[in-house]
């Protein structure tokens, strides 16, 4: 048989399974992200013992020297491995949140190469190590046949003449192009008065269907997301 498939159009019903959620802080990412089904929280704010998902608190450990007891590179890693596994029931893994997730890849790195920065290690080498082990993650879990959800802050952005606010992800753009050129959704959350909560698809890598949302607990979250199956 040839590795080449037939010479014939195919008849996509994508389905998204990489999310980006973003928002300023209580304005209701983790909760959203909650009722996915079977989720699994990484968590970095120690928010986690707030949210009803079982979750796992990444993080670099240091001994009393210094150097790193657990880092979370390995912590990541470890994750990674276990979900790759058949005999586990999860099948959401939230990373809540991406911006920490690389700040302590980060220091990983730089605790590993007795360094205070990236730009410390010669040659670009910090740099080319972080991108690869974010790409990796990034894949690691995209390669899962799970839900994907990237939880980042959001920065708001002053136009001094003007005076309006611009909300975008926290996640640098660099790095930000890395997680989202594996995603495909983004969806803003946002908190109006004391309990208006509102959800917005911003970003969607194709048009989806409502009938093609095989999973009905995704599509109810999806369709509470304004913009997400209208044409806009
Ligand atoms: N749609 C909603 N309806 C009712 N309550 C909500 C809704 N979304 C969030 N909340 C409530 O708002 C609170 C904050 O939400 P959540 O913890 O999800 O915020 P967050 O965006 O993850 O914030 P942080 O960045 O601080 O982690 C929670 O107590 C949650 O119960
Ligand atoms: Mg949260």
């Amino acid at each position: 048989m040839s590795i080449l498939p037939e010479d014939k159009p195919q008849t996509p019903t994508p389905q998204p399974h990489n999310f980006f959620i973003y928002g300023a802080t209580m304005s209701g990412k983790s909760y959203f992200a909650s009722f996915f089904p079977h989720p699994l929280s990484l968590n970095t704010d120690g928010n986690s013992e707030q949210g009803t998902a079982p979750s796992i608190q990444i993080r670099n450990i240091r001994d009393e020297n210094g150097k790193l007891k657990q880092s979370a590179i390995q912590q990541l890693d470890d994750v990674i491995t276990a979900l790759q596994s058949t005999d586990n029931t999860f099948q959401t893994v939230v990373v809540d949140v991406i911006d920490d997730i690389c700040v302590m890849i980060e220091q990983a790195i730089c605790l590993d190469n007795n360094v205070q920065a990236l730009s410390d290690i010669p040659y670009g080498k910090g740099y080319a190590m972080f991108n690869t082990v974010l790409q990796q993650f990034v894949m690691d879990l995209k390669a899962l046949p799970m839900n994907v959800i990237y939880v980042s802050r959001e920065l708001q952005n002053v136009d001094p003449q003007t005076g309006t606010i611009d909300r975008v992800p926290s996640l640098k753009t660099k790095y930000y192009n890395i997680v989202n050129g594996n995603c495909d959704l983004v969806i803003h959350t946002q908190k109006y008065g004391k309990d208006t909560y509102m959800r917005t698809v911003e970003d969607k890598r194709t048009q989806y269907k409502e009938e093609n949302i095989k999973d009905s607990r995704i599509k109810q979250l999806l369709k509470s997301c304004s913009g997400m199956f209208t044409e806009e």
